[in-house]
């Protein structure tokens, strides 16, 4: 078993680079079987739900390869399979994203149902219903969706809840539709709107990209795209509360602030100091008591449910008592209990937890449940004295491009170790 050792008390200072956003290649990729062809996409972050996605579209028949650092080429001229299966959907719930685009290219689909995960029950049922108003025919049988369409058809949708992923399938459904589709109520979320532009490179009529009113008139084939992927605002987040909690004073590199004013303006008010320099570049400067503050997170352009934990373990160290409350999604408070672990002083009553700030955390033993619980705990422990040993970080390989790394770089003491062979425990 894989896990982080992290030294604890080291204040992070000089320069990092933000690596490309997951939920943003994570779609383009999904957006490749929508043309017969090759198409470049760069500044894509080496992560393993990029493998994970990879596997599975080589599955359908796709071939692709890495050219270089951060450039990956898929090659869609072929697709032969229309099924992504159980054992790979249920790695990576961000599979779902195929449905709609080989729906539409392939006149059938067969994605497993991704069943329950970490973090909450996360049904799909708005990607179906909005497919059937699409005019898929589709049908649940043995853990598995099975969607057909000759070829779909324009339609008004309005979305119950705006779903990020959800908006996305139907958006990449409906660009070679018949007809024209609206959707409102659709997610506002960057990764979103960079979707919209990409179909756009390859030739879909999409207005309305970062609204939330979605309206796509189908066009009869897409051509090829190349495209570099935005920067990671979570990352970028997660390392600004890095910075944050260690008193740090860096230069974080490759940033789109404008994605992440709700962010901004939290840190803000916890006293931090955010000083954006031009050209993506941002200087980030440390309180060492930061003030406390309360945060609800929203969809978009609200408060991340992704920068949730991370948030959380700032205010663990806040002078005074703040309320963090989490309307995205269910059972997102599990690193409430190893935070508590190192010293945190913390209560949850349904999804709100009160978080009264304490001098200082002690380093534990404490293991990741989900990738952003696994980012928060490396966070506890960068500000912790003494020893943080973090185990299951594959989570966080999941969705960050070496955070450990680009820590160490900064000054901090952390190190990836095998727990079995390195601190003689059994997984
Ligand atoms: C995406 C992001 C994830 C982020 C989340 C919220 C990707 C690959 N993942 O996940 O990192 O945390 O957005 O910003 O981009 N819902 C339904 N029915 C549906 C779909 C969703 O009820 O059919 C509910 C969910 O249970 C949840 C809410 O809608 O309560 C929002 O979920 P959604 O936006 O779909 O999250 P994902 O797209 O899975």
């Amino acid at each position: 078993m894989k896990g982080i050792v992290v030294e604890g008390g080291e204040r992070l200072v000089g320069e990092v680079m933000v690596s490309g956003a997951k939920n943003a290649a994570l779609p383009a990729l999904a957006a490749a079987l929508l043309v017969e062809g090759t198409c470049r996409f760069t500044n894509v972050p080496r992560l393993r739900d990029v493998e994970t996605f990879r596997g599975l579209l080589e599955k359908l028949g796709a071939r692709l390869h890495w050219r270089g650092k951060g450039e990956l080429e898929v090659d869609t001229s072929s697709i032969e399979g229309v099924t992504a299966p159980y054992e790979l959907v249920k790695t990576m719930r961000a599979s779902i994203l195929i449905l709609g685009p080989l729906l539409a290219r392939m006149g059938e689909a067969v994605v497993s149902l991704p069943g329950g995960c970490a973090i909450g029950a996360r049904p799909v049922d708005l990607h179906l219903k909005g497919l059937e108003q699409l005019g898929a025919h589709i049908e649940l049988e043995h853990g598995y969706i099975k969607a057909r369409a000759r070829r779909l058809k324009g339609a008004r949708i309005c979305l119950d809840i705006p779903t990020v992923t959800g908006t996305e399938n139907l958006m990449m459904a409906a660009v070679t539709a018949h007809g024209t589709t609206v959707i409102e109520n659709a997610a506002c979320e960057p990764e979103v709107e960079e979707l919209a532009l990409i179909l756009k490179e390859m030739g879909a009529e999409i207005d309305g990209a970062g609204t939330n009113v979605l309206t796509i008139r189908g066009v009869k084939e897409l051509r090829p795209a190349r495209y570099s992927i935005m920067p990671d605002r979570i990352e970028a987040g997660t390392l600004m509360v890095a910075a944050a909690v260690t008193g740090g004073n860096i230069l974080i590199k490759g940033c789109r602030l404008e994605h992440m004013e709700a962010v901004l303006g939290k840190l803000r008010e916890t006293g931090m100091e955010i000083s954006p320099l031009g050209e993506g570049e941002v200087r980030v400067v440390g309180d060492h008591v930061p003030r406390s503050a309360d945060v609800k997170t929203l969809p978009y352009p609200g408060f991340p449910t992704d920068m949730q934990a991370q948030f959380m373990v700032l205010m663990t160290l806040a002078n005074g008592l703040s309320v963090i409350s989490e309307t995205i999604f269910e059972n997102r408070c599990m690193h409430v209990s190893e935070l508590k672990r190192m010293g945190a002083d913390i209560r949850v009553q349904g999804s709100t937890a009160i978080v009264n700030g304490v001098p200082r955390l002690g380093g534990a033993p404490v293991m990741a449940t989900d990738l952003r619980a696994s980012a928060s705990l490396v966070l506890a422990g960068l500000a912790a004295e003494g020893e943080t040993v973090v185990s299951r970080t594959y989570h966080l390989e999941r969705g960050y491009e070496d955070l450990e790394g680009k820590l160490a770089a900064l000054g901090a003491k952390v190190r990836k170790v095998d727990l079995n062979e390195d601190l003689g425990q059994q997984e």
